[in-house]
């Protein structure tokens, strides 16, 4: 089959990520439905879809359908399923916020574990056994050596957010192994930061921003007063926390790839793959590399490490390089810079209200 003709339904593509990859499918030439339960996306009331999805169809100039659907509502997803055939599911739905999760593990188990068996149910039902899932670096834990690759330990996780990824990924490849129709793939993200060249769509976090380059991007433009650096005696080059940031666009493209992949004559199983730069940065690396890309100071200052945190965190994506010929080629500069436009043109997000001070539909 044509990748470019198959039919995707995108689960969470009004949030960040999913909103990023829906405009490459739609400049890819798919046919997208998205469903979201808008709990972490900005909708108006006078508006037929979320702002994220309005702008990818703005940068794409072309069309895609929306639907109001939770996961966890069994009879709205199966009939989703009965009014459109789907060649592919990419799955980007879950609630995210590892700290919230510590508070409200059951909610967290079950929006994202429930919720993905139920996807995983109606699926089977109506035949459709492509899926693209988003995964997390998270199911690694504390890595043991780095760079992390596919086959290095999972499932120490340090939180209830990581063990809802571990676990969905154990239901996904039990899956697979028990009937060979299935066709998945699960990308393990590190950290995507950054937004489209364009500045129209971007990460628009609900409340004070939970990771760092949303953060440092809201001081920069004065919405907060300084950063608070989680940390600075770190077994790592400058004493602070290292990761793998990658660009949302690239990212994106990862998930074209995948789509690409999956359609290949004779892939089947349970497939995962790391999707990062395999370059590490520190906590002040990325700090500098906003300033330049800025013009602006962020002013910090060092606090007590934050609770589950790990030292180090960057991976090895030769396995993605590979075999799905894809490769993330945006610079920290681009990141910066791309994050900087999107941050300038909407101060307050996609509402144009200071959301610090308001809640999300
Ligand atoms: P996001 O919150 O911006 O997007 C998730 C979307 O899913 C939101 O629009 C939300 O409203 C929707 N949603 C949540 N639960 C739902 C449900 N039960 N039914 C229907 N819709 C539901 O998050 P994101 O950053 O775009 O993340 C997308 C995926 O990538 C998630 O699965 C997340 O765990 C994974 N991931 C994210 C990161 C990251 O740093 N952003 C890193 C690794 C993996
Ligand atoms: C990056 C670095 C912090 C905020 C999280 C999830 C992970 C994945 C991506 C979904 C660390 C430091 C941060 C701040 C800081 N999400 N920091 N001050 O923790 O690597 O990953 O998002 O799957 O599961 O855990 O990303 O951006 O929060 O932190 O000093 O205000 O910045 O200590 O070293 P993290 P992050």
């Amino acid at each position: 089959m044509d990748p470019k003709k198959v039919s995707v339904l995108v689960t969470g593509g009004a949030g960040y990520i999913g909103s990023h990859a829906v405009v490459k499918l739609l400049e890819n030439g798919n046919m997208v439905v998205v469903i979201d339960n808008l709990s972490n996306c900005y909708k108006a009331e006078d508006q037929s879809m979320p702002e994220s999805l309005l702008r990818a169809q703005e940068i794409s100039g072309k069309k895609l359908k929306f639907l109001s659907v939770d996961l966890l509502n069994l009879t709205a997803l199966e009939s989703v399923f009965k009014s459109y055939h789907f060649d592919c599911v990419m799955h980007f739905a879950a609630l995210k916020a590892v700290g919230e999760s510590c508070q409200r593990p059951l909610q967290y188990y079950r929006n994202n574990v429930v919720g993905t068996l139920n996807l995983l149910d109606v699926m089977n039902k109506s035949g459709c056994y492509s899926l693209i899932y988003s995964s997390s670096a998270t199911v690694y834990g504390d890595p043991t050596s780095l760079p992390l690759v596919e086959g290095s330990p999972t499932g120490s996780v340090t939180n209830p957010y990581g063990g809802t990824k571990h676990t969905t990924e154990m239901i996904m490849s039990n899956l697979c192994a028990s009937d060979d129709r299935w066709k998945i793939v699960s990308l393990r993200y590190f950290n995507p930061v950054g937004a489209h060249e364009s500045g129209l769509m971007g990460e628009d976090p609900n409340g004070i921003p939970n990771n760092l380059m949303p953060y440092i991007a809201q001081v920069a433009v004065g919405k907060l007063k300084e950063l608070s650096i989680y940390g600075n005696d770190y077994n790592t080059r400058d004493g602070t926390g290292v990761r793998d940031y990658i660009h949302i666009q690239d990212l994106a493209d990862g998930h074209v790839k995948a789509l690409g992949k999956i359609f290949e004559k004779n892939f089947n199983g349970y497939n995962v793959y790391n999707l990062g730069t395999g370059q590490g940065h520190t906590v002040l690396e990325m700090i500098k590399a906003f300033e330049e890309a800025s013009g602006k100071v962020i002013p910090y200052k060092i606090v007590q490490r934050r609770s589950g945190d790990v030292a180090e965190c960057y991976c090895n994506c030769k396995l993605a390089n590979h075999e799905l010929q894809w490769k993330a080629k945006k610079s920290l500069k681009d990141m910066c810079e791309d994050m900087w436009r999107w941050q300038q043109m909407n101060p307050n997000g996609y509402s144009g209200i200071d959301n610090n001070q308001s809640s999300f539909a």
